[in-house]
């Protein structure tokens, strides 16, 4: 058994040679994982797509096998559990409901008109970007002042939330997703229980705009399964969360990768058609969320030649299978190029992320926004503290980035 410390900084930065070892121990790792024990990873990618369209064997919902819920639960969200709405956590027929209410909402809230938006959003987070605190003339934090606010606007402008309250509301899905310094915790769920508060009353009100998201979760599909307003309020609270600081990484880390390859970049920077196919290959080769949530054995069976007794864990690997070369030639070469391009960054079967076109349209802008107005942006040579990860189980969450937007003749 292998013991990785999947928040230390250095995998962080760079994760590609660890996956690849890992995979080399067949589809199910068994790995000690500081703070949480022994837990096992599934790593190919059959056994990622078992194990997710498995749900006879498998649940998310500890509590279904008797156990406490280790980290399925977004920072902060009060009372999660299933019966209140919890995507996640929901399974079957409750799941079925609440996630096609959702389907149809997103469907109906108009993602593709967003897309000007989107843009001026991040044209106006670009040119209000302030210098970082403690560094040299010229460069910004690329998290604070860019990919967190630009998903985190996004969301909250196509579910309804009034223009004037958005600063407030950032502010707590700040405190919410990236707690820092000794009150965090603290602070989290505090600002948890408000922005809960908010959205119940938000959803009651009578003034939603009709093409807003939270107006279509309101509209009831059919008559036969309602979602009362606390689900709906859950529902709304998860949404804004699960897209927020995913998101957030899928840009930091584009951008990132982008950097580290120049040559990408520059095909990149000259034909912004090949943005969809590069967000692709962001998502496969940067894998934003590492890890599924943990999946539960509901009984005791074998798979994949191990045992499982009801109770243990098992965790869908994502970024080990974008990494497996039986299904991506070269994994650990970063090709904006590549096609097709396999991954499974948005997980697979009825969990399947709910918002990954979303994500995919607002990485693409961010990404032709940064770039076509700061050309010159480059890494930050040399300097300490300039990229901090939290320390989180199962993503590569990036809580500063400092990029040196000084202009330089020669990055090409
Ligand atoms: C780069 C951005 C994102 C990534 C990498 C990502 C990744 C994922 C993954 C891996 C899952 C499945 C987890 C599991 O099976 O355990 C998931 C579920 C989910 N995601 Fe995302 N996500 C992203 C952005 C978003 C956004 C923008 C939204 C909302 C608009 C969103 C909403 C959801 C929802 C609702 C689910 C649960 C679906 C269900 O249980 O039916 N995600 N996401």
């Amino acid at each position: 058994m292998s013991e990785i410390d999947f928040t230390d900084s250095q995998y962080l930065r760079s994760p590609h040679k660890t996956l690849s070892s890992l995979l080399k121990n067949g589809p199910l790792v068994s790995v000690k994982i500081p703070k949480i024990g022994k837990a096992l990873l599934a790593t190919s990618n059959e056994a990622i797509i078992d194990l997710l369209k498995s749900p006879h064997r498998f649940t998310t919902d500890a509590t279904q096998v008797g156990k406490s819920p280790i980290c399925a639960k977004a920072g902060g969200m009060p009372d999660w559990k299933p019966s209140n709405g919890s995507l996640f956590l929901a399974e079957g027929n409750q799941h079925r409901t609440i996630r096609h209410q959702l389907d149809m909402a997103l469907r109906k809230s108009g993602i593709k008109t967003l897309r000007p938006n989107i843009a001026a959003l991040a044209d106006t987070l670009i040119s209000n970007a302030i210098p970082a605190k403690g560094f040299p003339t010229g460069h910004i934090d690329l998290v604070s002042q860019f990919s967190r606010p630009l998903p985190a606007l996004v969301m909250m402008e196509l579910m309804g939330i009034p223009k004037t309250d958005a600063p407030d509301i950032l502010k707590l899905t700040t405190q919410i997703s990236y707690p820092e310094g000794p009150l965090g915790g603290i602070n989290q769920q505090s600002a948890g229980k408000k922005l809960f508060a908010y959205l119940k009353d938000l959803l009651a009100s009578d003034e939603l705009p009709q093409d807003s998201l939270c107006f279509q979760l309101k509209q009831q599909p059919d008559t036969t399964a309602e979602i009362n307003p606390d689900e709906l309020a859950h529902l709304a609270y998860f949404l804004l969360q699960a897209g927020h600081s995913t998101t957030s990484n899928l840009i930091a880390l584009g951008c990132m990768s982008l950097l580290d390859h120049p040559t990408q970049l520059k095909t990149l920077t000259q034909d912004w058609t090949k943005a969809p196919n590069a967000v692709e290959e962001i998502l496969r080769y940067a894998a934003p969320t590492q890890m599924t949530a943990p999946r539960y054995a509901k009984e005791t069976f074998t798979f994949y030649d191990h045992t499982f007794k009801r109770g243990d864990i098992v965790f869908g690997f994502l970024a080990a299978t974008n990494m497996d070369s039986s299904s991506t030639p070269n994994p650990d070469i970063f090709d904006i190029s590549r096609s097709p391009i396999r991954h499974i960054s948005f997980g697979a079967g009825a969990h399947f992320c709910g918002g990954a076109q979303l994500a995919h349209l607002i990485a693409e802008i961010a990404l032709q926004r940064l770039f076509t107005h700061r050309p010159e942006l480059q890494h930050a040579s040399n300097l300490t503290k300039s990229i901090i990860w939290l320390p989180r189980f199962g993503s590569r969450h990036l809580s500063r980035f400092i990029v040196n937007t000084t202009p330089s003749p020669a990055r090409f």
